[in-house]
């Protein structure tokens, strides 16, 4: 099992740190892991003056799976846009080919309370958000910023092709067959063609899925019903930019972004596992970020590039038993919980596994 660990910017190596503990444990366990660090993002411009460098594309194409911090950082936000971190990123996520991105969203029922929704509206909530994650606006050409007829203009260009709307679709309804049968497909066909294409094609794809009740949602209706009642979902399936949106919004259901990991897989399920927040430049070197998050992309490692469930279940049994004992870090704390730091909440994890 090769492993390549990419800490990235802000909190990132803090996270990593953590679940590369899990890690250790699995391997001393008898897991077969070897582990190899790289650099992406901002401190990859500090060392080699690219966001993605040739070494790290070497490594990370030889891995079986990826884990990665975050990247970003308001002391990279002046770079030209080709050497910001956020380009390593999806970099990384186009030359691997990491199209399908899972982004679950699950209350554990101790978070209830951390929730910004009423705790009945979202007890035992799971749904699972999967995102299209190698094309949209954020790869379409053209784009820039222009000056035509004496003013700048800045434009992109939303693009979806066929078989890459046919493709996700395929991963999101074999999702909900495994879950309960329930797709919601989220576009913005009513004002955008790109989207129009997007719903006929994810319709022609159901008609190999009989057994999945597809439904279609529009983006602003979406996004409003996931506060409003969230557990009306099983599966929601979305293209790139509204995928990120409402993503992190589900977080917030489930306590907190430091709650929610995701896997980016390729069609041969070897992915790359990340929290789905980012580098927070604002709690940064102060051993105060949520690290489950990270340690919960461990798990979906586990399941999806390993097929290795008893592991996967190990560590999220670990991370519910950490939360039923009452610790918490800042961002998922209530009344009568008791505060950790980072690594304290790695070293509750690790005695818990
Ligand atoms: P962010 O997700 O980094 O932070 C948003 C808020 O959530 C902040 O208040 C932060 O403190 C908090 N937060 C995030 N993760 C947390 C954790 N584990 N524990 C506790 N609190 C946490 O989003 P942002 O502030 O908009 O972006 C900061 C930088 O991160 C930017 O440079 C952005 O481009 C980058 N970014 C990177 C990724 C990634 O690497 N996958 C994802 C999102 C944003
Ligand atoms: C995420 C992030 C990235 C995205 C950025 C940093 C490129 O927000 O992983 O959700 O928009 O995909
Ligand atoms: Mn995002």
């Amino acid at each position: 099992m090769k492993i390549a660990v990419l800490a990235g910017d802000g909190i990132g190596p803090e996270i990593i740190a953590q679940a590369v503990r899990v890690l250790d444990v699995l391997k001393k366990d008898g897991l077969d892991i070897e582990i190899e660090h790289g650099l992406i993002g901002g401190c990859a411009v500090d060392v080699s003056g690219e966001p993605y460098p040739d070494a790290t594309h070497q490594l990370a194409a030889q891995a079986d799976a990826i884990l990665l911090g975050a990247v970003g950082g308001p002391k990279y936000d002046v770079l030209p846009r080709a050497l910001r971190p956020e380009r390593g990123l999806l970099a990384i996520r186009k030359a691997l080919g990491l199209f399908a991105n899972l982004r679950p969203a699950i209350l554990y029922s101790e978070l209830s309370e951390a929730s910004s929704l009423k705790a009945e509206v979202v007890a035992g909530l799971d749904i699972l958000i999967v995102r299209e994650l190698t094309g949209d606006i954020y790869f379409g050409d053209p784009r820039g910023i222009e000056t035509r007829d004496g003013q700048r203009v800045g434009f992109n260009t939303m693009i979806y092709n066929e078989s890459e709307i046919q493709r996700i679709a395929h991963v999101a309804f074999q999702a909900a067959q495994k879950r309960n049968h329930k797709l919601t497909s989220v576009d913005k066909m009513n004002v955008l063609e790109c989207t129009q294409l997007w719903r006929n094609v994810v319709e022609e794809v159901s008609k190999e899925y009989p057994d999945v009740t597809l439904s279609h949602m529009l983006v602003d209706n979406a996004a409003m019903q996931l506060v409003r009642d969230p557990k009306q979902f099983d599966v929601i399936v979305t293209g790139n930019m509204f995928g990120d949106i409402l993503s992190d919004e589900a977080s917030m259901l489930t306590g907190s972004i430091g709650m929610l990991p995701s896997a980016s897989l390729d069609s041969n399920n070897k992915g790359l596992y990340e929290p789905i927040h980012g580098s927070a430049p604002d709690i940064a070197g102060q051993n105060i970020a949520n690290p489950l998050a990270t340690i919960l992309s461990i798990a979906m490692m586990m399941r999806y590039t390993f097929n290795l469930e008893q592991a996967a279940q190990r560590i999220e049994n670990a991370v519910r038993k950490v939360l039923a004992q009452g610790l918490r870090t800042r961002d998922i704390v209530s009344q009568g919980t008791h505060i950790l730091g980072t690594r304290e909440m790695g070293d509750a994890v690790l005695s818990n596994l």
